[in-house]
């Protein structure tokens, strides 16, 4: 059976080794292989409208000043320490963070213009000093730590009293994938999500902050709908995998991508997940 979907996710599949397991964001993972391909997922996921919206609002939340100091915590490609940068000007700075070198390497390379600072570190132990920080953010990072608190205490660490602080993250439970069937669908999620320790992330955030005596001032929430498009390199590694690894059957992973095939044609398709964000500042 032809299927020009899975041709297109072939795309994606291409080079992927099989050695190391699906690549995630977790600490022991920097070393992965496959940098370019997350790499592309950070670049598809920030193009999502949905991730745009979200992030417009929590620039606007955070409302970062000109002469602050100001930093993303797990700064992933650097996109947001470069909008960051922007904020606090000459006299401020603007600091990305982040424990993966190969990830530090290409936002140095994007942010070559920019008063930036990419600092190799891990949120358990922020390389900065107490009370040198006016604003931090931090996307998608939780759900990647095995010690959330841990991580929010060293926020509440380097925030100056009155900083402020937004922490956004998926909370997972929230994914609707559509069509397929459920099964299917449910062994593809399991399979995406193996590497994350927090896959419910987006509920505990509020906690987490009220935990290290931060006082909250604002939730937000954005439903991100991915486009077919955006959702192929993370479900053809995952559906791939899933078969190596006897989850699902090779004639379940052909109806699955069959299903998606008819649905991208007939326009009944729909992927999305809940992302959270909580605004809060240290009193
Ligand atoms: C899903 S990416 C998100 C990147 C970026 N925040 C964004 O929204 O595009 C997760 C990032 O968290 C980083 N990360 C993982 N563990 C971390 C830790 N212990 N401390 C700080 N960052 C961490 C990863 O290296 C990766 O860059």
């Amino acid at each position: 059976m032809s299927i020009p979907l899975f041709d297109r996710m072939r795309e994606h599949t291409d080079g992927v080794s099989d050695q190391r397991g699906v690549p995630s964001f977790h600490i022991d993972q920097v070393d992965h292989p496959e940098q370019d391909l997350i790499v592309r997922i950070l670049d598809d996921q920030a193009a999502l409208p949905g991730v745009v919206r979200m992030r417009e609002w929590a620039r606007a939340a955070l409302a970062v000043r000109p002469g602050e100091t100001a930093l993303d915590l797990g700064s992933g490609t650097g996109t947001e320490v470069v909008e960051l940068a922007a904020l606090v000007g000459e006299a401020g700075r603007a600091i990305g963070i982040d424990p993966n070198p190969a990830m530090l390497a290409v936002a140095r390379e994007r942010a070559m213009n920019v008063k930036a600072e990419f600092i190799e570190g891990s949120a358990y132990d922020l390389p900065l000093p107490d009370a040198s920080v006016d604003a931090v953010r931090c996307e998608r990072v939780y759900q990647h730590l095995d010690d959330p608190a841990k991580a929010t205490a060293e926020i509440a660490r380097v925030l100056r009293p009155g900083g402020r602080v937004v922490l956004i993250d998926s909370d997972w439970s929230t994914a609707i994938f559509h069509p397929g069937d459920p099964e299917v669908i449910a062994a593809l999620q399991q399979r995406m999500e193996a590497n994350s320790p927090n896959r419910n992330s987006g509920r505990h955030l509020r906690g987490r902050l009220v935990q290290a005596g931060l006082l909250i001032d604002d939730i937000g929430s954005e439903a991100v709908i991915w486009e077919l498009e955006s959702m192929l390199a993370m479900w053809a590694v995952a559906s791939e995998r899933a078969v190596a690894d006897g989850m699902i059957t090779p004639a379940q992973r052909d109806r699955i991508l069959a299903d998606i095939e008819h649905g991208a044609e007939t326009g009944d398709h729909h992927f999305s997940v809940t992302m959270f964000a909580v605004v809060a500042h240290k009193p």
